[in-house]
């Protein structure tokens, strides 16, 4: 699905917006605020769902009631997303079916590259769970609803810690499902962390041109065994009680770089991390790509002028047969 124009209205800044698109590459140039990231948030909206960065409440024009989203493709088709704000509820309408939410068929695989994301081998865990996590999901509708599931539990079983009095067999429950969407859950990163560190370092070699050696570990301290994972939670539940959360489980994981065996995090150059993240993206693309079997469609936010002419080249042969969105700044 390639898309032809976006028509939005009260869409954080934007009353009412229309853009036209490229089969293959479009420039997006402004000023600052002047909303350009918006219309990315609005494209990522109609092709997954949800927006990557914020809530419907925190998207909507301020003082309005409601806003749209019409994407238009090449093929004909279209979707429009609208949000009451009143009721705080959504549509999609795809051809000319409603929906409450995106149908999963109806969803296309979307690499963001925003500038935050040159940050994130020396992000926070949390920071780095989000950012993989999105990934995975967008892989996998069952690792997205393991993940809801799990994420559901835990809310569950740390509100009923901070109570007085509570006994061991009224979390239990909530024990089973974490250990059941846990186990999963390890699986599923285990397994596609794997698959990228097979093939970084070669992928950092092509845009890089050296020697160096990436690679990218998963760090867990759980139970692959869902029976274990369990009793690992049983056996924290007088620790969790004092803390008043869980602190066991795969909401405690992390992800790491390693550049040339060592951390990257402190040792690579910002050059170097930067072909790191570019290579990230080119392995992120090329996982969807074979997994959905389309090309992603791919937003880059303001990170091309971030990026020397050596690696800009690299970027647009590497995406040459995707669809490209990139935003600019153009200075006041
Ligand atoms: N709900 C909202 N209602 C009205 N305005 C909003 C809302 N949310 C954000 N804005 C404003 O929208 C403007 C557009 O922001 P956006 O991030 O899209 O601009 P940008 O062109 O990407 O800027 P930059 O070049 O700095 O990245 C900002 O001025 C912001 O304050
Ligand atoms: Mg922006």
């Amino acid at each position: 699905m390639i898309i032809k124009e976006i028509k939005i209205n009260n869409f954080r800044s934007h009353k009412e917006y229309f853009l036209k698109f490229n089969k293959k590459t479009t420039m997006i140039v402004g000023e600052n605020g002047c909303g350009k990231t918006s219309v990315l948030e609005a494209i990522y909206e109609g092709l997954r769902g949800k927006s990557f960065k914020a809530t419907d409440k925190d998207i909507l024009k301020r003082g309005e009631e409601f806003y749209r989203i019409e994407l238009d493709y090449y093929d004909g088709e279209k979707t429009i997303v609208v949000y009451d704000g009143e009721k705080n509820k959504k549509t999609f309408q795809v051809q000319d079916k409603k929906f409450g939410r995106l149908p999963k068929k109806n969803k296309y695989p979307v690499v963001v590259f925003e500038p935050d994301d040159l940050n994130l081998i020396g992000a926070s865990p949390n920071h780095k769970r989000t950012y993989f996590d999105r990934f995975f999901s967008q892989l996998s509708e069952s690792y997205s609803n393991s993940l809801l599931k799990y994420n559901k539990a835990l809310k569950q079983r740390n509100e009923l810690l901070k109570r007085d009095f509570l006994k061991a067999e009224e979390v239990f429950s909530w024990n089973v499902m974490l250990a059941k969407y846990g186990t999963e859950i390890l699986s599923f990163r285990k397994n596609k962390t794997d698959e990228i560190n097979k093939i970084i370092t070669e992928t950092y070699r092509g845009i890089a041109d050296n020697k160096d050696a990436v690679q990218f570990v998963y760090t867990t301290h759980t139970e692959a065994q869902e029976s274990e994972y369990l009793q690992q939670l049983e056996r924290c539940f007088e620790k969790d009680k004092i803390l008043g959360h869980t602190s066991f489980g795969v909401h405690r994981d992390d992800f790491e770089f390693r550049f040339n065996e060592k951390e990257a995090d402190g040792t690579a150059s910002r050059g170097e991390i930067r072909s790191i993240i570019l290579a990230l993206k080119f392995i992120e693309a090329g996982m969807l790509e074979k997994e959905k079997n389309i090309k992603p469609l791919i937003l880059l936010d303001d990170v091309f002028s971030e990026l020397d002419e050596k690696r800009q080249k690299c970027l647009v042969r590497n995406f040459k047969d995707n669809q490209v969105i990139i935003t600019s700044v153009k200075e006041a």
